[in-house]
């Protein structure tokens, strides 16, 4: 089993890593069955394909499930609405530990009910999807999306564990493996060559399910994340923020996609770096060599990198135009992630979205 910290002095925590740990997830949740039972948070697919595997692993505890609809649009007022209601007439108390069985969606909702909740209770990550065992199960950030954008209405709340068990990925689809992996080679452009070189070497075994890679790539991901975390837990000093590499380009091509099925948030991640790196590469910032390389690795893992392979038609002004929401902006500028080269991200505070706009026009 590997164990890595999530140092935030009284509210650290430890994110365990290990194959088929839901199989016997009773060895660490027991302690934090209230009254010898767990209320188990999941959506429709993942309480078709994990859901019995925990509920064994729980042995003697009694699960209480609460299955909610599969799919971003859970992301909201409504479901949170659905789901504290739920939560109350179950008479959840702050000692209580809610455990979040599924994706991002799942455990971004679920912190944030927890968050809210009697003023905050405990919860449990139990992430079943890549990309929430590299990201989203970690570091406390919990959200709904409204009418007006994606995750606008959240709060930090940190997890009290977080349960990683590789082998779930088995029944996740593939395209939802690639998009997850996005996040994973994230790491190493931010700051570690060696490990985006090591991603050069195994992408193709992790995606076809070896278990060795996925564990190692998971294991480093949660690493990276939170010492990430522990420095600038909240995104106030820029080391955090180094977390969203291709995330301002990517949210503006969900945002043209209408966030939905046509460009997962991952592909998003995925073609957003590419073009980060592109657009670094045109300030003269980034070598021309290493924008082709993140590409061509990106493009190999069967990820979208460019405009058309993301579906998006729009011009220039109108993806800068929903950049523009990003809550990011501040003052009227939005901080962007650019690179000096791979291993070399650097948060840009002086970019002219004007010169954005050139730039992505001469991408369609
Ligand atoms: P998701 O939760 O929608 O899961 C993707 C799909 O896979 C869903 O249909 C789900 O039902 C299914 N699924 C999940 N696990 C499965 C399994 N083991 N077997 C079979 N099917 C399974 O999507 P996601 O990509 O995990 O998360 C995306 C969300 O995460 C977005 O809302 C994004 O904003 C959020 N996010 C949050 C953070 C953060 O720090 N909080 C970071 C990155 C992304
Ligand atoms: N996924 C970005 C962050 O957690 O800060």
């Amino acid at each position: 089993m590997i164990r890595v910290d999530v140092g935030l002095g009284e509210r650290s925590y430890p994110i365990l890593v290990d194959a088929a740990l839901l199989d016997r997830a009773a060895e660490q949740l027991t302690g934090y069955a209230r009254g010898g039972r767990l209320i188990v948070v999941t959506d429709e697919n993942v309480a078709t394909t994990q859901l019995p595997r925990l509920t064994a692993g729980l042995g003697e505890i009694a699960v209480v499930p609460i299955i909610l609809p599969a799919g971003e649009a859970t992301k909201s007022w409504g479901m949170l609405e659905r789901l504290t209601d739920q939560l109350l007439e179950l008479g959840v108390e702050r000692s209580d530990h809610i455990v979040a069985l599924g994706g991002g969606v799942i455990g971004d909702l679920v912190g944030f009910a927890a968050a809210i909740l009697k003023r905050g209770c405990g919860f449990i990550q139990v992430p079943t999807t890549l990309l929430a065992q590299v990201d989203s199960s970690v570091g406390g950030k919990t959200a709904i999306n409204t009418r007006a954008g994606k995750n606008l209405v959240g709060a930090f709340h940190q997890p009290d564990l977080v349960l990683i068990d590789p082998t779930t990925l088995d029944t996740l689809a593939p395209r939802e493996v690639r998009a997850g992996y996005a996040e994973v080679v994230k790491y190493g452009l931010i700051d570690d060559f060696a490990f985006f070189s090591w991603c050069e070497a195994h992408s193709a075994a992790l995606l076809a399910g070896d278990a060795e890679a996925r564990s190692h790539a998971i294991a480093h991901g949660v690493a990276a994340k939170a010492r990430v975390v522990a420095a600038d837990e909240r995104e106030t000093t820029g080391t955090r923020a180094l977390l969203n590499l291709g995330h301002t380009f990517g949210h503006a091509l969900e945002a043209e996609t209408g966030f939905s099925e046509m460009l997962l948030h991952g592909e998003g991640v995925a073609c957003g770096m590419a073009l980060a790196f592109r657009f670094s590469a045109a300030l003269g910032l980034c070598p021309r060599q290493d924008a082709v390389r993140v590409g061509q690795h990106l493009a190999q893992a069967g990820l979208p990198t460019t405009l058309a392979e993301a579906h998006v038609t729009a011009d220039g002004a109108t993806l800068v135009a929903h950049m523009a929401h990003d809550k990011k902006m501040a003052g009227g500028r939005l901080p962007f992630l650019l690179a000096r080269g791979i291993g070399k991200t650097f948060l840009a505070k002086d970019v002219d979205l004007a010169e954005v706009a050139r730039f992505l026009d001469g991408e369609r």
